[in-house]
């Protein structure tokens, strides 16, 4: 956490930033450090972070595409794959939501932990809940991960679907973000999602290499006055209901921080990133927060309660 000097000098420097230059200035450039290692490929790893699914299925739909065309596939959320082995992996394709304008710190401290990719070809998506999300700057982050390891760009792109950011159902509950992409992911988004994974498969067999570059827009700018901060000093009362929990674990599997202690029935809200995972998978209401005096309705209780459900693709119905 910021102390109050850090954080002062951060937001003075996003602000003179956000004064002085126009709104769209490259801050960097995202290309490949070492030539591509040129292969047909046979065996991809698609990775993921989700914390309420979409990111998942996209991810999913990715990995079925590839095998289709006959391509062995790892693939699953970073959490359960841990340590990536690469020997014989030809691609390496990571996913995330956008939580904050940004890429996730879990995301980029695995990033920084995976091995030399020694000119694998790489690609990154995100999935978004909103417009202005700043998901093209967070699907570079992980780009930029990728190429520190000597990984070689080759895509990257985002899906827009219904935002999981359930402070805003507990404000407002005719948002319109959620309203508008209520229905989202659907059939127009999976079909967007295989012609991603067609559209990386050519450029690899071509030995096609991409360059990508970082924009200072409005939301970057805002990546450097620590949202989460912010957004804590509105929550309250972050705490788990103790005769409503049945200790399923959901809660503590998906926490990234590793924040929630169900010996005691508390939350560290000193070290929780505010993910809002715990909140928005507790199946049995047992999970408490509170957001400007109001309570949090997690992601799944807003599903059941406005009777939304989701067409899965057809790849994924088996
Ligand atoms: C804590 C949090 C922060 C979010 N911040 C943003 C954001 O800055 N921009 C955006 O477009 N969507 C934002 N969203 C919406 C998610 O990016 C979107 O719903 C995503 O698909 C969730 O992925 P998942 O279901 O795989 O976890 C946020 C959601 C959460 C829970
Ligand atoms: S997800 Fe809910 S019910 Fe399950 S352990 Fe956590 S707080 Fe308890
Ligand atoms: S305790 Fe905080 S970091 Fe952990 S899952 Fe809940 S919101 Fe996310």
């Amino acid at each position: 956490m910021d102390t109050r000097r850090s954080f002062l000098k951060k937001g003075t420097l996003a602000a003179a930033s956000m004064a002085i230059l126009p709104s769209c200035i490259n801050i960097s450039t995202i290309k490949a450090r070492v030539p591509i290692r040129p292969a047909k490929i046979q065996k991809a790893a698609i990775l993921w972070y989700s914390q309420t699914e979409n990111t998942a299925k996209c991810g999913q739909v990715l990995a079925k595409t590839f095998e289709k065309s006959g391509i062995t596939v790892i693939s699953g959320d970073i959490r359960d794959i841990g340590n990536l082995k690469t020997d014989g992996i030809d691609l390496l394709v990571i996913g995330s939501p956008v939580f904050y304008y940004d890429t996730p710190d879990v995301v980029k401290d695995y990033l920084a932990g995976l091995p030399d990719l020694k000119g694998m070809p790489v690609a990154s998506y995100v999935t978004f809940g909103g417009p202005e999300g700043n998901q093209h700057n967070a699907a570079c982050s992980i780009l930029e991960g990728l190429v520190q390891k000597n990984g070689v760009p080759v895509g990257l792109d985002a899906f827009v679907t219904i935002s999981s950011y359930s402070l805003t159902y507990s404000t407002d509950d005719k948002n319109p973000m959620v309203e508008d992409h209520s229905i989202l992911p659907d059939s127009t988004t999976y079909q967007s999602v295989r012609d991603y994974a067609r559209f990386i498969q050519a450029t690899i067999e071509k030995s096609q290499v991409s360059v990508f570059n970082k924009s200072l827009t409005f939301r970057e700018s805002l990546t450097f006055f620590d949202l989460e901060y912010w957004v804590k000093r509105s929550v309250d009362n972050h705490s788990i209901i103790e005769e409503n929990c049945v200790k399923c674990g959901t809660c503590t599997k998906l926490c990234p921080s590793g924040s929630i202690d169900l010996d005691t029935f508390s939350v560290d809200t000193t070290t929780c990133v505010l993910c809002l995972g715990c909140v928005n998978n507790c199946e049995y209401q047992a999970m408490s927060m509170e957001y400007s005096g109001k309570r949090v309705t997690g992601f799944k209780e807003y599903l059941e309660n406005n009777n939304l459900q989701f067409d899965l693709p057809p790849e994924l119905k088996t």
